[in-house]
């Protein structure tokens, strides 16, 4: 199947002090188009370092990504951040929902910011809400929904603009146990009925395991990388 990342020899190290720590260690990472990978580890084993690097949120050491075949190495930041734009969603721990504006607006917003007209925009942030089955939610405040419905719109606006990878780093982590499997049903379903692909750190093997693929950091290095048998 055609790769749609590709990590080479990527290698991320952060000031510590008077020396240089690496966090990242030559990681090399062939992810396939549709795939929904899982990534697992310690805490501070360099998950969310690797997440950063592979969705453009942050620039290597050294080391390279390629996306769709191309390489991203002389993408200045306008262009990566046009980029993300058009082609990533991402996901977070907190659901980071501007609290002044209401469900539907929350989701709309990436659209906007990709040039679509507010009635298409509209019309579409809609129909994804209602598709992860918080379509009655929309004039509601981010104040006004529990943490899980939150999330959801947090999915609902990282998949709303159809994009190619969807990057979620623990986005169950603060979700009690029933809120949790429900959004794990809405990453799977996106996974296999949307085709999208997914990158998503989380602590509970549980989840990790509803992937097609889990990858275990340890210490900025990949430890064991396994496909789960259905
Ligand atoms: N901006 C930064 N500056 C300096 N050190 C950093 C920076 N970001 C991360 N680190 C360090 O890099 C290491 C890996 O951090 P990372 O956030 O990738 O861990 P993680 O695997 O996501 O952990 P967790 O499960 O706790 O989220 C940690 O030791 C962390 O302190
Ligand atoms: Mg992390």
């Amino acid at each position: 199947m055609e790769n749609i990342l590709q990590v080479k020899n990527l290698v991320k190290s952060f000031k510590d002090g008077d020396h240089l720590k690496k966090v990242l260690n030559e990681i090399n990472l062939d992810i396939p188009k549709g795939q929904f990978l899982s990534i697992i580890g310690e805490s501070g084993a360099g998950k969310s370092t690797l997440l950063y690097q592979m969705s453009l949120l942050d620039v290597p050491t050294s080391g390279n990504i390629s996306i769709f075949g191309k390489s991203t190495d002389g993408m200045n930041i306008k262009e990566q951040a046009k980029f993300r734009l058009n082609n990533f969603g991402y996901i977070f721990q907190d659901s980071s929902l501007i609290k002044e504006l209401n469900v539907l607006e929350n989701v709309k917003l990436t659209l906007l910011a990709k040039g679509i007209s507010n009635k298409k925009a509209e019309e579409m942030s809609k129909e994804t809400l209602s598709k992860v089955g918080i379509g009655d939610l929309i004039n509601r405040y981010p104040s006004e929904i529990s943490g899980g419905e939150q999330q959801r719109v947090a999915i609902s606006r990282a998949i709303v603009g159809k994009p190619s990878i969807v990057f979620a780093d623990e986005p169950t982590a603060n979700l009690d146990h029933v809120t949790s499997e429900k959004v794990m049903v809405e990453l799977k379903k996106i996974s296999e009925e949307l085709k999208i692909t997914i990158i998503m750190i989380t602590h509970e093997l549980k989840y990790a395991q509803k992937a097609d693929r889990i990858i275990e950091i340890s210490d900025g290095n990949i430890l064991s990388d396994s496909v789960i048998k259905k």
